[in-house]
């Protein structure tokens, strides 16, 4: 991604967060997720009285773009209301490795006093599993 291109996802990101369903932390996340169509998937964080049914924004975004046909990506930025950047999880690190590149989808981690830091999928989850690994002959 380019700059400019950049710039707009954290933009993206920051407006998803402003929709985050969080009762019971008050950790409010956002995520914007660019689909190789050029469009813009946001997603945020949705709790649950249960807890572990939480869903976080990241996951959000990659769901609602796969429910609307959209499979491949680009990159995701990530946005939250930390001083520093915020890392994804792990569950979404893989859930991303479904349906992204590790080498090229860009991972773009937001805070509010810092700039944003990037990285490659491979590089958040080296030696990933993947739907390859399933191929038994
Ligand atoms: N959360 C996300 O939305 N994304 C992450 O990558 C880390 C955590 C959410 C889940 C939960 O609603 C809150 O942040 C606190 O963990």
């Amino acid at each position: 991604m380019v700059e400019a291109q950049i710039e707009r996802l954290i933009a993206e990101a920051y407006a998803a967060k402003e929709k985050a369903y969080i009762p019971y932390s008050g950790f409010a996340v956002g995520a914007a997720l660019l689909g190789k169509s050029g469009k813009i998937y946001r997603g945020c964080n949705i709790e649950n009285a249960a807890y572990s049914p939480t869903n976080c924004a990241e996951r959000t975004a990659v769901f609602k773009a796969v429910s609307e046909g959209e499979l491949e990506f680009v990159g995701i930025a990530i946005a939250g209301d930390g001083d520093d950047y915020l890392s994804p999880c792990g569950v979404c690190r893989q859930v991303l490795r479904e349906f992204a590149e590790p080498e090229s989808f860009e991972v773009i981690m937001a805070g509010k006093n810092c700039d944003y830091r990037k990285m490659t999928l491979a590089q958040l989850l080296p030696v990933s599993f993947s739907k390859s690994d399933l191929e038994m002959d």
